[in-house]
């Protein structure tokens, strides 16, 4: 699994330090299928197929968590007819992982409000995730009508309604309203926060990607579009993830 180029010494993933828990924002896929004369979903249909081959190439090295980015919150306010396209495929990927992971060791959860979709994907989602629950390796997140600020107003309104209903008392919440009970009511509960989010395509924003989480993870910009991103992009990330010096705020 190592890696060879004129710029940077023989580096095996092996031997380097690896993130626990990696974000992709899943970004380009757009642009891909503009560069080659074709329809937009052209892209999002080989961007599709590069997270199933990133996917099983982070289960693969062993990383323990991977949350890509798949569906923004923001993202229904695309022609119709890309977020039908995306929404099937979306589809097929829910039935395959059903009928192809039941042997796996892939755990998939879903990161959003998934009442947005459509009753069969809905119930295909929930299948997922219980057919799912009893793996044992990488938790595999996928954020599909996710946005962090909706995130953390659905955390809100849920904190919100125990102090109403006296499960959290007046006098007892400043004890009890701290950063690890807003941590338990994301999506993530239970999870680390990610420590590398890489996001191809080279755009510098997080487009409200894990906005809690995401507190002092490492970025990584990649030129690539996400439809030709591949293993050897992804070990370029974790290399230099290796090499980066995390104080979080100390020295
Ligand atoms: C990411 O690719 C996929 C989704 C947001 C659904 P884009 O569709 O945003 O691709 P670009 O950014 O327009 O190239
Ligand atoms: C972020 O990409 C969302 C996903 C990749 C799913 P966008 O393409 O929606 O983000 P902006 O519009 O460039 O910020
Ligand atoms: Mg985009």
């Amino acid at each position: 699994m190592s890696i060879f180029s004129s710029k940077m010494p023989e580096i095996d993933i092996a031997d380097i330090q690896l993130p626990t828990h990696i974000g992709i924002i899943m970004d380009g896929n757009g642009r891909w299928a503009k560069k080659r004369g074709l329809p937009r979903t052209a892209g999002h249909k080989v961007g599709a197929e590069t997270f199933r081959k990133i996917s099983r190439y982070c289960s693969d090295i062993g990383i323990k968590y991977l949350t890509v980015y798949a569906f923004s919150t923001e993202n229904w306010k695309r022609p119709l007819e890309e977020v039908n396209t995306i929404m099937t495929y979306f589809r097929d990927y829910l039935n395959e992982a059903l009928r192809d992971f039941a042997d796996d060791t892939i755990r998939l959860k879903f990161l959003g409000d998934i009442s947005g979709f459509s009753k069969d994907i809905q119930d295909l989602m929930r299948e997922n995730e219980q057919m799912s629950s009893v793996h044992k390796g990488m938790v595999c997140n996928i954020a599909m009508n996710y946005g962090g600020r909706a995130e953390l107003v659905n955390a809100v309104r849920k904190i919100a309604k125990m102090a109403a209903s006296g499960e959290i008392k007046a006098d007892e919440i400043d004890n009890t309203v701290t950063e690890k009970l807003i941590s338990d009511y994301l999506y993530t509960s239970g999870q680390p926060d990610p420590d590398l989010i890489i996001r191809p395509s080279g755009e510098y924003r997080t487009s409200n990607f894990l906005l809690w989480q995401s507190a002092y993870a490492e970025y990584y910009i990649d030129d690539v579009l996400w439809p030709d991103y591949t293993k050897n992009d992804l070990n370029r990330a974790l290399i230099e993830y290796s090499k980066r010096n995390r104080r979080f705020g100390g020295v």
